[in-house]
C-alpha cells in the first residue's frame, strides 16, 4: 500500500523521527489464500508499521479520548493513542475466569511485547492474563520475522486459526477484520478456538450499514479500499458471522468519536494535507464508515 507522507512537524524527540516505508519485494504465495494478493504485500517484506502515519510498532488509528488533539501532537501521543486502542478493546471483555488470551492479526507483536513490559494497572482480566508472558498467543499473517519469528506469534489466517478446540478463554483482534475475506470462517473459528463461557472482542472500522453504494464511495476516496487492503464489511455482517457461529450476546459499539479526529488530526500532522488518507474522516462524517468494537460470548452449556 502506497501511503502518502511528507516530513513530520513538532515530532518529538528528533531522533524519533521515522523513516519511509521500505519497498514491498514479496510476491504472493499461493499457499497463503485467502489472504487477499494486496493484503500479503502490504504486511509481508514491507513493514506497514514503518509508515509515520504509525508508530512504536503499532498498526492502528489510535483512540484518542485522553490526548489533547488540540495541542501539537507528539510521537508519544501517536503511541499512547495505539496503546490507549489496545486498553479500550481488552477492558471490553467481561472476566472469563481464565488466562489464556489469542490475538488475531497481531501484526509484529508489539501489544504484547509493550502489555507484557507494563505497569499500569489494568482491570482487564484478559490484559493480567497475559502480561506474563513476552509474546501472548496470536495468529498473523504472515509470521512476523520469518518462520523463526517471536514465540506464541503462529502464522496462520484468522479464517483457519492453527489452534486447537477451546483453547482459549479470550480472544481479541484490533483493526485486523477489515482485511478479512471471509467473516463466517472467521466467526466459526473463533467459536472453536474458544471455549464456552470464553469470550471475544474484535475492534475495527466497518460500514455503517449495508445500504448500496456504500463500498463504491469507499474505494472513491480512500485508496486501501481501492486496492483491495480494506474491505467495505458491514457493520452488521460482523456481528452476523459471530453470531450465526453460535456466539451469543454479540453487540456493536461504535468508538468513532474517540478515532476519528484525532486520526486525522495525526494524518494532517505526518502526511499530505490533501491526501487521501484525510477521507476517512470525510466518509465519516458522511454516515458511510465508523470504528466500532463489537463483543460477543460462547454460552456455556
Ligand atoms: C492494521 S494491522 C493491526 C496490527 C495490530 N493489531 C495493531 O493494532 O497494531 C492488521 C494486521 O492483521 C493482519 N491480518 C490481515 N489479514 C489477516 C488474516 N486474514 N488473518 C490473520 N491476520 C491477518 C495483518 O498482517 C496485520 O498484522
Amino acid at each position: 500500500m502506497r501511503l502518502p507522507t511528507r516530513s513530520p512537524r513538532r515530532l518529538t524527540p528528533e531522533s524519533d523521527t521515522p523513516k519511509e516505508a521500505p519497498k514491498v519485494t514479496q510476491e504472493p504465495q499461493p499457499d497463503q489464500r485467502p489472504i487477499p494478493p494486496a493484503v500479503q504485500k502490504a504486511y509481508g517484506a514491507a513493514d506497514l508499521g514503518a509508515n509515520p502515519l504509525f508508530a512504536g510498532g503499532f498498526i492502528n488509528f489510535g483512540h484518542w479520548q485522553a490526548i489533547d488533539t488540540t495541542a501539537g501532537l507528539s510521537q508519544e501521543d501517536r503511541v499512547r493513542s495505539q496503546q490507549d486502542m489496545y486498553r479500550h478493546v481488552l477492558e471490553a471483555l467481561p472476566p472469563a475466569g481464565g488466562s489464556r488470551a489469542l490475538e488475531v492479526g497481531s501484526g509484529t507483536g508489539s501489544a504484547a511485547r509493550w502489555r507484557s513490559r507494563s505497569t499500569a494497572s489494568h482491570t482487564s482480566p484478559a490484559w493480567t492474563s497475559t502480561r506474563n508472558s513476552s509474546y501472548g498467543p496470536g495468529v498473523q499473517f504472515p509470521h512476523p520475522q520469518g518462520p523463526a519469528g517471536p514465540p506464541g506469534l503462529r502464522p496462520g489466517a484468522a479464517e483457519d486459526m492453527p489452534f486447537a478446540d477451546g483453547e482459549f478463554d479470550y480472544l481479541y483482534s484490533v483493526e485486523a477484520a477489515q482485511h478479512f475475506s471471509d467473516l463466517d470462517a472467521f466467526g466459526r473459528e473463533t467459536a472453536r478456538v474458544l471455549r464456552p463461557g470464553g469470550h471475544a472482542v474484535v475492534a475495527s472500522f466497518f460500514t455503517t450499514d449495508d445500504a448500496p453504494g456504500r463500498a463504491k464511495r469507499l474505494a472513491g476516496l480512500l485508496d486501501c479500499y481501492a486496492n483491495g487492503l480494506d474491505i467495505a464489511h458491514p457493520v452488521t455482517h460482523v456481528v452476523d458471522a459471530l453470531a450465526r457461529a453460535g456466539l451469543k450476546g454479540t453487540r456493536a459499539v461504535s468508538i468513532g468519536p474517540s478515532v476519528w479526529q484525532g486520526w486525522d488530526r495525526w494524518i494532517a500532522h505526518v502526511s499530505e494535507p490533501d491526501g487521501w488518507p484525510r477521507n476517512f474522516l470525510r466518509v465519516h462524517e458522511e454516515g458511510v464508515l465508523d470504528y466500532y468494537v463489537v463483543t460477543a460470548t460462547r454460552p456455556a452449556p
